[in-house]
């Protein structure tokens, strides 16, 4: 399993070297993997000049077309299936297992795109609503925006890619990405896929770069539509954008409610706990950080949780048994295992885990964790669950919505009346009842309130974004 020596960037749907390059680092072995080409502030500002003339090429490709296009890529990424699970093994310390599941969602994600792209309606309007109006009617269709901007972040490299990139050639939308520079290979790969297409020249770039040379891609007003999946910073970021639309996902500190009585066995939902805490070392938005659960099944399930918590095997993410693989860095660690520390020294006692080693950091589990603590507060963003007790089904509630983020949650209950309770009152943007927060669906809405973000993703919800509604009137 290795990469190239060396990945260009694409610049104006063409590959391209550049003056400058970044080492990218196997996270597991800590050793280069390899290279890409890294632009510039001059490169950025080329990209977005391209797209911006490619506005009215890439609006014009037919819907057909924008399908064949994503179709094309289904069928590569199928071929090159091993090849990218492997990549995202190497950039992201991803287990293989997990790896692979990341490129059929990518090839999901596609696929939809391709479905959605020939499917852009609008609707007829009578207008006659009073005498003056008599004679005349509206119809709506949907226009793209023009040329979107994409920051993409290290934990998905492909299919948080594909959210925004497959969107937006269904849309018929130019684009100019930046994939996150500790993981930009699978962003590279999709761009070679790309260039493989008959796009409209400049319809797309795909350059990594540092934070300070992307500056355009929040700022110009060239750009229509910014989206961006990251940390709290979105916030900033769309300070800066100016008129542009705005699509943050911001990541949360996701609660799972496990009621009185849950609906399954407790067996199966430990199975799911575990999966959704702890599945590629946490690093996910939706993982499960905060466990809320019923007094009278707290006993059972912590002793169960902790079972299964410290059966999980860790090491080389290439092993075909390995759950947990490294953290993105040591510095994520080091961040964590503080937290973890503070709130030890707070009262929270821990059930299971153990000491960091470098970027490695065993499952954690903790209970009695004060609410005031990081560990509670904030997102986590690795493998850590903490378990907390409630008396009722409303006080799990409030507890779930004990927070500044608001991105998904998930309900384990047999009762409707709760899990319609939970729909209506529970702070985010998905309610998902019967398994954990971590379930994400490709075609299904995604997004949060709050501190998590605006606006949603999934294919057809992106691309709603990435258009706008154009009326015509007809008098008779
Ligand atoms: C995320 O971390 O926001 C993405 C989660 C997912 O797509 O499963």
């Amino acid at each position: 399993m290795k990469l190239k020596s060396a990945y260009p960037l694409y610049l104006a749907n063409h590959a391209q070297k550049a003056a400058q390059a970044i080492d990218v680092f196997d996270k597991y072995s800590g050793e280069r993997a390899t290279q890409v080409a890294f632009g510039d502030h001059a490169l950025v500002e080329r990209a977005i000049a391209a797209g911006h003339a490619a506005r009215a090429e890439m609006a014009a490709f037919p819907p057909d077309a924008r399908r064949d296009v994503l179709m094309h890529c289904v069928a590569r990424f199928g071929q090159r299936h091993e090849e990218l699970a492997a990549a995202l093994c190497i950039e992201a310390g991803k287990p293989i297992r997990d790896a692979r599941g990341e490129v059929t969602r990518l090839i999901d994600t596609f696929r939809i795109a391709a479905e959605e792209a020939t499917r852009i309606h609008g609707e007829t309007l009578e207008l006659a609503i009073s005498p003056r109006t008599r004679g005349y009617r509206g119809i709506t269709r949907r226009v793209p925006v023009g040329l979107c901007s994409f920051i993409t972040p290290f934990n998905f490299p492909l299919n948080l890619v594909a959210h925004k990139v497959a969107p937006a050639i269904a849309a018929g939308c130019p684009f100019v990405l930046k994939p996150a520079a500790k993981t930009p290979v699978g962003a590279l790969i999709i761009g070679e896929v790309l260039a493989e297409t008959d796009l409209p020249e400049g319809a797309f770039s795909i350059i990594p770069c540092s934070n300070e040379d992307a500056a355009p891609l929040v700022e110009d007003p060239r750009i229509a539509l910014f989206s961006f999946t990251g940390g709290l910073t979105g916030w900033a970021l769309k300070a800066r954008a100016g008129r542009k639309k705005v699509t943050l996902e911001l990541g949360g500190n996701a609660a799972c409610i496990v009621d009185a009585d849950p609906g399954a066995p407790l067996d199966h939902i430990v199975d799911r706990l575990v999966f959704g805490a702890y599945y590629q070392s946490g690093q996910s938005c939706i993982s499960v950080q905060r466990i809320i659960v019923h007094r009278d099944l707290h006993e059972t399930l912590a002793k169960k949780l902790k079972t299964k918590v410290e059966s999980l095997p860790a090491g080389d993410p290439r092993d075909e048994s390995t759950f947990i693989g490294p953290l993105v860095d040591q510095a994520a660690a080091e961040r964590i295992e503080g937290w973890i520390a503070e709130a030890l020294k707070r009262g929270a006692r821990r059930l299971a885990g153990g000491e960091r080693a470098g970027n490695r950091l065993p499952a954690q589990l903790l209970e009695n964790v004060p609410r005031e603590c990081d560990l509670y507060r904030k997102e986590v963003f690795g493998p850590v669950a903490i378990i907390e007790t409630v008396d009722d089904f409303d006080q799990a509630l409030a507890r779930a919505n004990d927070s500044d983020f608001g991105l998904q949650a998930g309900v384990f209950t047999a009762r409707l009346d709760h899990a319609m309770r939970a729909w209506d009152s529970l702070e985010v943007g998905g309610v998902i009842v019967g398994d954990v927060p971590s379930l994400r669906v490709d075609n299904m809405p995604y997004g949060g309130i709050k501190d998590s973000g605006c606006g949603r993703e999934g294919v057809r919800w992106a691309m709603a974004d990435m258009s706008e509604e154009r009326l015509l009137v007809l008098r008779a």
